[in-house]
């Protein structure tokens, strides 16, 4: 085939680093959004993807005076949190992507969950930019909003400029101490071997045309062989989500291949394997987050990479976290149904053999991993006799009620980012089972914490 234009698909970047280093507001900053302070804690707790077309970055890199002229028709970026709880989200994300921008906080210098994302990307040996974010904080910083960072440093102090030197010769030699020769961008003579910095600012918008200006040209030096399209789709579930109206849908991110309206899907689900038909793909408008809720525009077909919104019957017990199959005309459904399953099964694997332990319920599989992570770790050390996904239902007290003949304390739910049914609050207080719910992931663990140790005593 010709590799022409039509045939690469637009790159997929995932936003990486510790927890509050900036990464949801970087992105709020290019797309002009406020995703950030509506978030729960004002931590990201699920992955997040938005589409940024050519012309939106080419109208953001003007200033320097670049041809910012993409061959792809666009990026999508990825948001993840940073939070220690989804170390499989951050993996799941640096999985998607074929490029990075790992965030620092120059203030802060590097960070546990910084440290952890730089093993993800240099496992998968991803190509990264390090964005050295909160330059504003700098004492005496004078704004220079969303201007490009030379600029913008050549209109601060002498004592803004010998600060930010400082900082930045440390955060090199902390990552020279990782293994990682990195420079300020506009500096780095060996674009490739040295990994590039860019100090930006996501609250006034210094640095941000570098940033982009910088994925763009990384796009052009390696997209003709990591974006060829393939015919293959390769697709993950984000979410579910019931959509007033529309029954329940998915959140994907298609990361290649092409989906059409009427395709056969097969997704995992938590009572077994769901095969359906997609009656709509849908997607947020352009520089819109697809965690969002808003108006969402139609397709036929859509390529990749994108966030999609998915619609179609039967998806109420879907589990996010796992990937999403198109049955072609020579597959065989069987086959695919088992592919899907796979996904569920390390998770089952956690559950106790002896019957005996807590119940765990979460909005997605990624959350329900990092709980069950949790109740493994040695100091916690709880078993899990039972697991599910979505709401607390009457049949998941029901579960839970096993336990309090024979081990009381063991007779508790812990739910994160789910609803509880009134008739299952109802049996769970008739019953004795406690249910701890949380939409801020440590608070479970805490409130979870208190509770054991109360029974310790
Ligand atoms: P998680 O997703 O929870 O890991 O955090 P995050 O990396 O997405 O950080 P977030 O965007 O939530 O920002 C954390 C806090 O830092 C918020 O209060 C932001 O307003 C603030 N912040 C982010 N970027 C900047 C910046 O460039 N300058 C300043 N002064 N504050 C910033
Ligand atoms: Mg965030
Ligand atoms: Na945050």
């Amino acid at each position: 085939p010709k590799r022409g234009e039509d045939k690469l698909r637009s790159p997929i970047c995932c936003i990486m680093g510790h927890v509050d280093t900036g990464k949801t507001k970087l992105l709020d900053c290019i797309r002009g959004t406020n995703v950030q302070e509506g978030e729960a804690g004002g931590i990201t707790q699920q992955i997040g993807a938005t589409y940024f077309p050519a012309v939106n970055i080419r109208e953001r890199t003007r200033e320097l005076k670049a041809d910012a002229k993409l061959r792809v028709p666009g990026l999508l970026v990825i948001d993840t949190p940073g939070h220690e709880s989804f170390t499989n989200l951050r993996s799941r994300g640096s999985g998607l992507c074929d490029i990075a921008i790992l965030v620092v906080d120059i203030m802060h210098g590097l960070e546990r969950q910084t440290i952890e994302s730089l093993n993800l990307l240099k496992m998968r040996n991803t190509e990264f930019i390090v964005a050295l974010n909160k330059v504003d904080r700098l004492s005496g910083w004078k704004t220079c909003k969303n201007k490009p960072i030379f600029k913008a440093m050549k209109q601060q102090s002498k004592d803004v400029q010998m600060e930010f030197n400082w900082r930045l010769t440390q955060i090199i030699t902390q990552l020279k101490e990782q293994g990682l020769n990195t420079e300020l961008y506009y500096k780095n003579k060996e674009m490739g071997e040295t990994y590039n910095i860019v100090p930006t600012s996501a609250i006034s918008g210094e640095g941000i045309p570098d940033l982009l200006l910088l994925l763009v040209k990384w796009t052009e030096k390696t997209l003709v062989e990591k974006l060829m399209f393939t015919n293959e789709v390769q697709c993950t579930v984000l979410e579910v989500k019931a959509i007033e109206g529309q029954g329940t849908t998915i959140d994907v991110v298609l990361v290649n291949g092409v989906l059409h309206e009427g395709d056969q899907i097969v997704v995992c689900g938590t009572q077994g394997p769901i095969v359906t038909t997609i009656r709509a793909l849908l997607t947020p408008h352009p520089m819109k987050e697809l965690r969002i809720k808003g108006s969402y525009l139609h397709h036929k077909e859509l390529k990749a990479a994108q966030g999609v919104k998915i619609n179609a019957q039967g998806l109420d017990h879907a589990v996010a976290g796992t990937g999403l199959y198109v049955v072609g005309p020579d597959d065989d459904v069987e086959d695919i149904k088992e592919a899907t399953m796979q996904d569920m099964k390390s998770v089952m694997s956690r559950i106790d053999k002896s019957g005996t332990g807590v119940c765990v319920q979460a909005s997605t599989l990624g959350s329900l991993e990092a709980l069950l992570e949790f109740l493994k770790s040695p100091v916690v050390n709880i078993p899990v006799s039972g697991i599910n996904i979505g709401p607390v239902h009457k049949s998941d007290v029901r579960r839970a009620c096993a336990m309090l003949e024979r081990n009381r304390e063991y007779a508790t739910i812990l739910a994160f980012d789910v609803k509880v049914t009134p008739v299952a609050r109802e049996l769970a207080k008739e019953s004795g089972v406690k249910i701890f719910t949380a939409d801020i992931i440590y608070h479970l663990f805490d409130q979870f914490q208190k509770y054991m140790d109360n029974f310790k005593e």
